[in-house]
């Protein structure tokens, strides 16, 4: 641990710790721009200068490491001038667009410059120009301004896992660019927008929308998919003008997914806000007393038996329990939160979660992935696995069909006859995942989906006891959700009982005219089935596939239009907030839900939030403190004789990574993204074939 001195200040920093680094510990702020903590060092702005004693010339503090007894200084005039040098020749060629650029009011040049800048250059000719490169319908780009500090190059090579990015020609003719002009292929690419310190990579859906300092700022968790990213979001009276990332290291590090950041417009489309009845076949709206009062009809000559719920992918979870109570009430044990018929077992919270957390990637030294794509079903663990790998000493291998992720991997085969080999010690997988010391299998909702994803669970378990997967302090069994409503219907128990009818069930007894009210809370993935001789309630946001469905329709609240809980895959609860109301007489979820139960007749055990998260915290322990994940034992599910294993292909539960849900599905940024990345694909066909 080198001990040195920065400004007179003694502190002491771990080998290997940078200069920049050394004074950060001390408290001492460096200007820095081609620097960034989560990308390898590239040196190359100069702006980071500290004057070093017995060093002739100010050294690079970014870029040199931190030595015993070394003594720093960063406010001598010598640093100042120097600094003053970097900054007038980056300005020679930078252009004075402060007040119609898109990075004004939170650029990093425009800050440094008021510190250290010169009133005036000493260059008088002309600057140059860049030709703005094509970069598809997320990234703008204004190359002009750029400052060739190489972070966007360095996220795409490391991060992204893309060769998008690079520089062209040298010297003053350097350029950065995209090489052939087209769409960057990640789905992260918009946190190049965050760490480009200059307004040359900026937000084209957000372009000369908004000033920074214009914007309500609230801190909020994404719910579009299961990772729980925690991000800001950033209003403008009603409307979400954009989303950035959150820092949290645990969950996201510094990065959004491109689907976080940009489905924002589709929170605003296609919006249900008023109540609607269906009458004489056509939707209509109506009072919210008309709504409840057509429900409580239909409820007065049905038993419990007859009705059943069924919640979507971004039900909340005091909703959901919400729900789940009033069911009670009404005598009936048909609920479930997975629309899909992805085969979980709400009782073994081990079987269910991301047991290892997203963090503890790595510490793992192989993974196995089984019947997932996690480049689009949770971006975010994907950059994760993707760190681990650059870290080196890192096998993945893969069962499914073969998807396009940025890491090398070994393919096992398509089916799950290759879990059985595993098993079986056949493959010569087998013995480099007995030779791991800290081994994961990560199991995807393609596989949870299957008829026979309870033998495809029995497989796992066996090998996670046969290899050492789960052990005292590591638990390699991880299950990858791709809804952020499942881990937390899970948790409350929004699955029937023995007698009750799981969401497959319930939607075969509607269809067959044996079930007389169908509740969907925001449920718009379910498979195709003709509901017509059954009551259908929607409650939800969206006038999406849901809603098309219904005979009456309830408009709640999407996730930045609430104070709502979520638990991420890894078993962590969250909590929303609210960023704007909802439209019109739309009304948060679980006030619908205590509302309808105050007109059937039925009193819910809260009157509000604080003691609904209260009978949260008493139904289960995972609510008690939030933010944390609570780790759970690890129990298997007991399960009956082998059966027969599917021979069809595990695939991704999810197709598009831009459209999942009715938000993705109402963005016209989303749908852009398809559009371009489909138009790319004649190109990379073309050069495929050589
Ligand atoms: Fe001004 Fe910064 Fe934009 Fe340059 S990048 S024009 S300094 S706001
Ligand atoms: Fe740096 Fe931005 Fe230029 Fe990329 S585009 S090199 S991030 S200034
Ligand atoms: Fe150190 Fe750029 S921040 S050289």
């Amino acid at each position: 641990m080198p001990k040195l001195t920065v400004d007179g200040i003694e502190v002491d920093v771990p080998e290997g710790a940078t200069i920049l680094q050394a004074c950060e510990a001390a408290g001492v702020e460096i200007p820095i721009f081609c620097y960034h903590p989560k990308l390898s060092v590239a040196g190359n702005c100069r702006m980071c200068l500290v004057e070093v004693e017995k060093s002739p010339k100010p050294v690079a503090s970014c870029s040199i490491p931190a030595g015993e007894g070394m003594v720093v200084k960063t406010t001598t005039e010598k640093v100042e001038k120097a600094r003053g040098g970097v900054l007038e020749l980056l300005l020679i060629n930078h252009p004075l667009d402060c007040p119609i650029c898109d990075q004004g009011g939170e650029c990093d040049l425009q800050d440094i410059t008021m510190y250290y800048g010169r009133d005036s250059g000493r260059f008088d000719l002309n600057k140059r120009a860049v030709a703005d490169k094509h970069m598809g319908p997320l990234i703008k780009t204004i190359m002009t301004r750029c400052i060739h500090c190489t972070r966007c190059v360095r996220f795409a090579d490391e991060i992204a896992g893309t060769k998008d990015m690079g520089a062209l020609y040298r010297g003053e003719h350097m350029e950065i660019t995209t090489y052939l002009e087209q769409t960057a292929k990640s789905e992260l690419s918009g946190n190049m927008i965050d760490i480009c310190p200059v307004g040359a990579l900026t937000s084209k859906p957000y372009a000369f929308h908004g000033r920074p300092w214009e914007l309500r700022k609230v801190e909020t968790i994404c719910a579009l998919d299961a990772v729980g990213s925690n991000i800001r979001v950033d209003a403008s009276g009603k409307k979400i003008m954009r989303i950035l990332p959150r820092q949290h290291e645990a969950i996201n590090e510094d990065w959004i997914s491109d689907r976080t950041r940009f489905a924002y417009d589709g929170l605003a489309n296609q919006r249900l806000d008023k109540p609607y009845l269906r009458t004489d076949g056509k939707l209509r709206p109506c009072s919210w007393d008309e709504a409840y009062k057509a429900i409580q009809k239909t409820l007065s000559s049905v038993s419990g038996k007859e009705i059943a719920a069924i919640a979507g992918d971004q039900a909340d979870c005091e909703t959901m329990l919400s729900l789940k109570l009033l069911f009670e009430e009404l005598g009936s044990q048909n609920i479930d939160c997975r629309q899909d018929g992805a085969q979980h077992n709400a009782k073994y919270r081990s079987s269910y979660i991301f047991n290892t957390t997203i963090a503890g990637i790595e510490d793992s030294d192989l993974a196995l992935l089984v019947g997932t794509n996690p480049r689009i079903e949770a971006a975010i663990i994907n950059a994760r696995l993707r760190k681990r790998y650059l870290q080196g000493g890192y096998h993945i291998a893969l069962i499914g069909e073969a998807p396009d992720l940025n890491y090398p991997y070994e393919h096992l085969g398509t089916d799950a006859q290759a879990l059985k080999d595993i098993l079986d010690g056949k493959s010569e997988f087998a013995a480099k995942l007995k030779a791991a010391k800290k081994p994961m299998i990560i199991l995807g909702q393609g596989a949870m989906v299957r008829r026979d994803a309870p033998e495809i669970l029995r497989l796992t378990q066996e090998i996670c006891d046969k290899y050492g997967i789960v052990t005292e302090g590591w638990n390699g069994f991880n299950m990858l959700h791709t809804a952020a409503a499942r881990v937390g219907g899970l948790d409350i128990g929004f699955v029937p009982d023995q007698q009750g009818l799981s969401a497959h069930q319930a939607l075969t007894k509607a269809e067959e005219g044996k079930l007389k009210l169908l509740y969907l809370l925001g449920a718009d993935e379910l498979p195709e089935k003709d509901l017509s001789k059954t009551f259908v309630v929607y409650q939800g946001h969206h006038g999406d596939r849901g809603a098309h469905l219904a005979d009456v329709i309830l408009p709640g609240a999407t996730y930045t239009e609430k104070y709502a809980t979520y638990v991420n895959t890894e078993g962590r609860p969250q909590s929303t907030n609210l960023v704007v109301h909802p439209p019109g007489e739309a009304k948060e979820d679980w006030v619908i839900i205590a509302e309808l139960a105050q007109t059937l007749g039925f009193k819910l055990p809260y009157s509000d939030l604080g003691q609904l998260r209260q009978k949260l915290a008493d139904i289960s322990a995972t609510f008690g403190q939030y933010d944390v994940v609570h780790p759970a034992a690890w129990q298997k599910i007991p399960q009956g004789t082998p059966e027969t294993l599917s021979h069809l292909p595990l695939k991704s539960a999810i197709e598009s990574f831009y459209m999942v849900d009715p938000i993705t599905r109402h963005s016209r940024i989303m749908a852009e993204c398809i559009e371009a990345n489909a138009a790319m694909e004649p190109n990379k066909k073309a050069v495929a074939n050589g």
